[in-house]
């Protein structure tokens, strides 16, 4: 059996647009965001696409026709989301490590700016003081799929400390700058409801300390099953928390407040896959090593957090015979190594596996292209998108010629 996407077989998308391929389901995108603004009944809410996990043009185009906002980390993203058709007031700029040119551009393109060190409030402050601004706050707890993602508590580099909110509050009013918003995110890839809400639960607190606040972001986060065994986090009961909590805070802030969330994963990991072809079989004392045409510059998650991808035979899909493999990138590093379970590489039990069948790396749409890199001076593949049955090309597989820009 072939394997399908959105109706499409994946080794037609092969021959059409070559290996290896990013395709995206637009339909499963747009499902998404439906089951997420179903789940949080809050009339003032605003969801914020975090477009650092894919930050495609179309795909944020798409989102934006779904209404959605777009949470932003750089001046490039803030740049991208312009081009892409949000209105400024529709973008928040949440950067760590800013700097002045960074302030400025957002500052000329009227983007709220979401502030998370005490120093950048005071350097910000001093360059554009009497402004209307949001402060990150670090809750001093944190949690994630990784330790990389985890973004709150004290070995955290993100945000305000919580214990430092009295001096940041000291900072504004020197420079007349008016707290609108507060933030916080504790980190990435989280299914536990209770943890969310226990950060929403600091957050709200602490908002109370505050005069003027029309904003309470709550952050991302939200996170998907990789594995197969994973239960996905339960929605509609995060939604109903989230909804009651802003709304008993509203009661006692005697205010309706906005409440933003910013998801990215949710809302595109699981539309995304990776469809690479196999060119190589080879067994060792240990394993045996199936080799594709593309790497962890395509999907860097495996080799950087360990992270745990289905890996589907797209050509042989539901065969009888199955085998232990270790699927094994191009590129010029032992680490090189797609199947990972618990952070260790460790074979995948995936149908019988040929020559030229065509591999399908599954929940790529988060942080799969975002993180691409041309390491070993390869390519990075192109994209397309699946939508009400109609095929289309988003982004063109780069050009060797490509790589050369700047260098000749
Ligand atoms: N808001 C802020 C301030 C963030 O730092 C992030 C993610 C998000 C929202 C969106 O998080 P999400 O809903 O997508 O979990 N490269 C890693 C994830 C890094 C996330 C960084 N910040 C990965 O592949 O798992």
């Amino acid at each position: 059996m072939i394997y399908t996407i959105n109706n499409i077989k994946v080794t037609d998308l092969a021959k059409d647009f070559g290996t290896p391929l990013y395709v995206y389901d637009g339909n499963r995108i747009e499902e998404n965001i439906k089951d997420l603004k179903n789940s949080i009944s809050y009339p003032k809410l605003s969801i914020k696409y975090a477009c650092k996990a894919n930050s495609n043009l179309h795909i944020l185009k798409l989102i934006k026709e779904n209404g959605l906002g777009l949470d932003t980390v750089s001046y490039g993203e803030v740049f991208l989301g312009l081009k892409a058709g949000f209105a400024p007031e529709e973008i928040i700029f949440t950067g760590d490590n800013t700097t002045e040119e960074e302030f400025e551009y957002c500052v000329k393109n009227n983007v709220m700016i979401n502030i998370g060190s005490i120093f950048q409030l005071d350097l910000f402050g001093s360059l554009y003081p009497n402004s209307k601004i949001m402060i990150r706050i670090n809750p001093d707890v944190g949690a994630g799929h990784h330790d990389h993602c985890i973004t709150g508590g004290p070995a955290s580099k993100f945000g305000i400390y919580i214990d430092q909110i009295d001096e940041a509050k000291k900072i504004a009013k020197k420079y007349n700058l008016k707290i609108v918003g507060i933030h916080s995110h504790i980190g990435s890839g989280i299914l536990d409801v209770d943890i969310f809400i226990e950060a929403m639960d600091i957050i709200l607190n602490e908002a109370k300390k505050f005069d003027d606040l029309d904003i309470i972001d709550i952050g991302g986060g939200i996170g998907i099953p990789y594995y197969e065994h994973d239960k996905p986090i339960d929605i509609k009961l995060l939604g109903a928390k989230i909804t009651n909590k802003i709304e008993s805070f509203n009661k006692e802030y005697k205010k309706e407040v906005n409440l933003y969330i910013e998801p990215g994963r949710y809302i595109v990991g699981n539309a995304g896959y990776l469809l690479a072809e196999v060119v190589n079989k080879k067994k060792t004392p240990l394993f045996n090593f199936v080799g594709i045409n593309s790497g962890f510059n395509h999907l860097i998650r495996p080799m950087a957090y360990g992270s745990h991808h289905r890996i589907i035979n797209g050509s042989n899909y539901n065969s009888e015979k199955k085998e232990f493999v270790m699927v094994a990138g191009n590129l010029c590093e032992s680490g090189d190594i797609f199947t990972k379970i618990n952070g260790e590489k460790e074979p995948y039990k995936i149908d019988e596996i040929r020559y030229k069948d065509i591999l399908v790396i599954m929940d790529a749409g988060a942080y799969g292209f975002s993180m691409s890199s041309n390491y070993n001076f390869r390519e990075r593949p192109a994209e397309v998108i699946i939508k009400d049955g109609i095929v289309r090309i988003i982004r063109k597989r780069e050009k060797l010629e490509d790589l050369l820009r700047g260098m000749e």
